[in-house]
């Protein structure tokens, strides 16, 4: 089983990082793990120039950068781990340039091809405030799943992250349970 985790923040030692571990450990030799840190990888928001609603493109996205190695990473993975800190209610920019961009693999106007069906999402969640904060943020990311045919796995959420309460194995027990239900 092939797992694909985008890493939505843009401190590659913060609190979401130190989450991804503790999730990759847990994970252990259950399956096969990547995982992209997507803040690097330069991925702009979607231009709508509808491309990729004429024609199935080779490239999936007439846009030209990070965004093409993204797509054989997702295709070729069951499961996609998006691990993204919230900012102002939200899932990071670059994790949301990501989900953006994931239009490319399908034909919404009659779903001729959709490259999204049967996958796989889950989510990792940290954040400064209470875990309700977050609902916006995963609540919009269950309905565009269910909206692509997607099965949504449900999310992790560590409200009031601090990075070393997650190191020192605090939430290990929540982090084994949600491991459990991403992979099913
Ligand atoms: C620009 C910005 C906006 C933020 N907005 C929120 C927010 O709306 N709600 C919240 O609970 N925390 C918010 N936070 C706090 C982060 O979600 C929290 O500190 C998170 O764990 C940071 O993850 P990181 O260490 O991986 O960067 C915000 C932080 C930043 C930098």
């Amino acid at each position: 089983m092939k797992v694909l985790i985008i890493n939505g923040s843009p401190r590659a030692e913060g609190n979401t990082s130190e989450l991804v571990k503790r999730f990759m450990m847990n994970i252990g030799n259950k399956a096969e793990v990547e995982e992209v840190r997507i803040f690097e990888k330069d991925i702009k928001g979607c231009k709508n120039c509808g491309a990729c609603q004429r024609t199935v493109l080779k490239t999936h996205c007439a846009v030209n950068d990070g965004m093409a190695e993204m797509y054989q990473k997702f295709l070729s993975s069951e499961i996609t781990v998006l691990a993204s800190p919230i900012y102002m209610w939200q899932f990071t920019p670059c994790t949301l340039a990501f989900l953006n961009r994931l239009h490319g693999l399908c034909h919404s106007k009659d779903f001729s091809y959709d490259a999204m069906a049967g996958k796989k999402m889950a989510v990792l969640i940290t954040l400064g405030a209470e875990e309700e904060v977050a609902d916006y943020a995963a609540n919009g990311l269950r309905d565009l799943c269910e909206f692509f045919q997607m099965e949504y796995r449900g999310d992790l959420r560590i409200p009031f992250a601090e990075k070393q309460r997650i190191s020192s194995g605090e939430y290990d027990e929540k982090v084994k349970e949600f491991v459990g239900k991403a992979l099913g």
